[in-house]
């Protein structure tokens, strides 16, 4: 199940960064064979981080995709991003046992600290904040994951702590 929100407004960051160059070789591979949207996709955001409009734009008129079909499955799936993500993803269980657990005072609590609603990233690239579906471990609840790291039985205030401290872990 995907709850965490997709913002369809592609981001303007750093137009000028997009370097289409680097999705030649991936076009080539992939030109005129039958079922290339998914791999294209995949490939584009493993080179980018995320799906640039201007990738989308260029891999239509190369391979003659059509932009909106591309759109629709971009956003179809939970495994797309179309825009930038922080270096740290957030993610804040919402599942049930998480929800039951007031889930909802961590992600409000991160909302505030960072200055970003959910689904949203920092100005500095360093953090995105989503709400998941149940995270594995119920027992914990209410979770939080950070990369591969997750944190468990968490208030708010210890939520905007442990992101305070990686924040100057990555200053330093
Ligand atoms: S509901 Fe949050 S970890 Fe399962």
């Amino acid at each position: 199940m995907r709850i965490s929100r997709i913002n369809t407004k592609q981001s303007t960051w750093n137009p000028a960064e997009v370097d289409l160059s680097i999705l030649e070789p991936l076009i080539q591979k992939y030109q005129g064979k039958k079922g290339n949207m998914i791999p294209l996709l995949q490939g584009t955001q493993e080179l980018y981080g995320y799906l640039p409009r201007k990738a989308f734009e260029k891999i239509s008129e190369d391979t003659g995709l059509k932009l909106s079909e591309m759109f629709g499955v971009a956003t179809f799936y939970a495994q797309f991003k179309l825009n930038p993500v922080g270096k740290n993803i957030i993610k804040v269980c919402h599942g049930t046992a998480c929800h039951v657990q007031n889930a909802k005072e961590i992600s409000e609590a991160l909302e505030e600290a960072l200055k970003i609603k959910d689904g949203e990233t920092t100005e500095d690239r360093l953090f995105t904040l989503e709400s998941v579906a149940c995270l594995g471990c119920c027992s914990l609840a209410p979770v939080m994951m950070i990369g591969e790291q997750a944190y468990g039985k968490l208030t708010g205030n210890e939520s905007v702590k442990i992101v305070k401290n990686i924040r100057i872990a990555e200053n330093n």
